[in-house]
């Protein structure tokens, strides 16, 4: 792996959850990897005051507490130095101004070369009043022609429907080119994500079979045994549409679906994702009535535990109709799709947390064992588990043994772990990837806006057919009986993972 030039991370939003639990886990990681350069540092922004050493501290309890990895004393030494941190109140205009000569010190005195990855991991609100004060005061664009580089990192969520991110997409715009851009997905720095690409095109045999003519349907799960925990008042104006189904769910979409990109290069990576999402069926009122299931948990159990209903938990409002659960049934109209239905699916307080895809191929034309084996024959199944218990596997009849011609499913299975090595952490990749300035796994700004595209017209099918409200499912089971009817009637079932 290529060690990244000197610069300065700026972390905008350093006390959240989001910084705590991910970003300096994953810096301390790359850290212990080696792969910070010597001339690193990082600047942590927040509104309320702390002392330096304060601060240090803080981010330290992150490392012991979220760290895949066991804290390491020597290394801990060798990155602390170069935590600063900044009291930053984001609206206010001269704040930028003083950023900006803090960040021109740092240069001077830890050698950071004008580098600047500045990552946003605030209130999403805030993002365009911060684009707009770092490209004011020379952070954006204008710091190529000083001879540094600068870099953006904006967390989802990227708007709230097409209009929405359309519009922050110009603000960023207007401030940073597109190849300074990085809108985070993290689902795609998850190694088993990455794999899907190396499995689809990395290996001869699944291409003849990856198309209408041999795939009956897929089916798509994020499944999560958790609730909202203490994100109610984030959640409550989201749901499981735009939190998950939005950004997750359809760059795994896209990913099983899109054409072999002629490089691994990031932008041909990324048109024929965009390609997948501009081909899906746009909704109707009609078919959004028909193809889409909403959910919303009530109390119930899981994993052994009584868990409180969404109306329950803290920062949600009694007559909340957000959903935690939804369901789709969507279509790719082009040439290697058309006509397979894609069935996704992702809710909270699930039973188990399981996130895969899963191909189902189509029957044999006949059945030539007779009929007590016709009723045991299952068609050919490919899943790529993308967590937990990473791997893929392939499902084929095989023959009991005994004088009987019996037909029994059986499994071949590959797993993860056959490689001993412990998996890194998604924002290890894709901080690394931001260092190195590698936009491949990071999406672009028509990606965002045809994925929002999709999913704004299902909210607008909502908005227009009001009797699609969420229906109640009890924590601990697979999302309401509709979701199940939504196969059902086209014959077929939800696999339980
Ligand atoms: C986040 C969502 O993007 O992904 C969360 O906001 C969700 O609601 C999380 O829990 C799931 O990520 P992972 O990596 O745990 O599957």
């Amino acid at each position: 792996m290529h060690k990244p030039d000197p610069f300065v991370l700026v972390v905008f939003g350093v006390t959240g959850d989001l910084t705590t639990r991910k970003l300096i886990p994953a810096i301390y990681n790359l850290a212990l990897d080696d792969l910070l350069p010597k001339e690193f540092a990082l600047v942590g922004l927040a509104r309320k005051p702390l002392a330096k050493k304060e601060f240090r501290t803080r981010l330290q309890r992150a490392v012991e507490r979220f760290s895949r990895r066991p804290f390491d004393e020597a290394v801990w030494e060798r990155i602390q130095g170069n935590l600063n941190f900044l009291q930053f109140d984001a609206e206010l205009e001269q704040n930028y101004a003083k950023l900006a000569g803090f960040l021109d010190r740092l240069d001077h005195e830890q050698g950071t070369r004008g580098n600047r990855l500045f990552y946003l991991a605030t209130q999403p609100r805030l993002y365009p009043t911060i684009v707009e004060g770092l490209g004011k005061t020379g952070q954006g664009k204008a710091i190529r022609r000083r001879g540094g580089w600068t870099r953006l990192v904006v967390e989802k969520p990227f708007g709230r429907d097409l209009e929405t991110a359309r519009s922050l997409n110009q603000t960023i715009l207007d401030h940073f080119q597109e190849d300074e851009i990085y809108r985070m997905d993290h689902y795609l720095g998850k190694e088993t994500v990455q794999n899907i690409l190396v499995f689809r095109f990395a290996n001869s045999i699944l291409e003849p079979v990856w198309n209408r003519t041999y795939v009956d349907h897929v089916q798509i799960t994020v499944a999560e045994t958790d609730g909202i925990g203490t994100r109610g008042a984030y959640y409550d104006q989201a749901g499981a549409l735009r939190d998950i189904v939005q950004n997750h769910l359809l760059q795994l979409l896209c990913l099983t679906a899109m054409e072999p990109p002629a490089t691994f290069k990031s932008d041909a990576v990324r048109d024929e994702k965009v390609k997948v999402l501009r081909a899906i069926r746009p909704y109707t009122p009609e078919t959004v009535a028909r193809d889409t299931v909403r959910g919303q948990y009530s109390a119930g159990w899981v994993g052994g535990k009584a868990v409180p209903g969404y109306l329950e938990e803290k920062g949600i409002s009694p007559d909340s109709q957000t959903d935690t659960f939804v369901a789709l049934r969507l279509f790719i109209d082009n040439w290697r799709w058309a006509e397979v239905p894609f069935y996704l699916r992702t809710g909270k307080r699930l039973p188990h947390r399981v996130t895969e895809i899963a191909v189902q191929f189509r029957a044999t034309p006949l059945t030539i064992f007779g009929p007590e084996s016709a009723a045991s024959t299952e068609p050919n199944l490919l899943v790529m588990r993308i967590q937990p218990d990473e791997g893929i596997f392939l499902r084929f009849g095989a023959k009991n043994p005994g004088p009987a011609l019996h037909i029994r499913p059986v499994n071949m299975e590959f797993h993860y772990n056959a490689f001993d090595k412990q998996l890194p952490e998604a924002y290890e990749r894709l901080l690394l990837d931001c260092m190195n300035g590698d936009s491949t796994l990071f999406m672009r700004h028509d990606e965002v806006e045809a994925a929002w595209a999709v999913i704004t017209s299902i909210l607008e099918g909502w908005e227009a057919r009001k009797e699609i409200t969420p229906n109640p499912y009890a924590a601990g089971f697979w999302g309401p009986p509709q979701a199940d009817s939504l196969l059902a009637r086209d014959g077929r079932w939800w696999r339980q993972p």
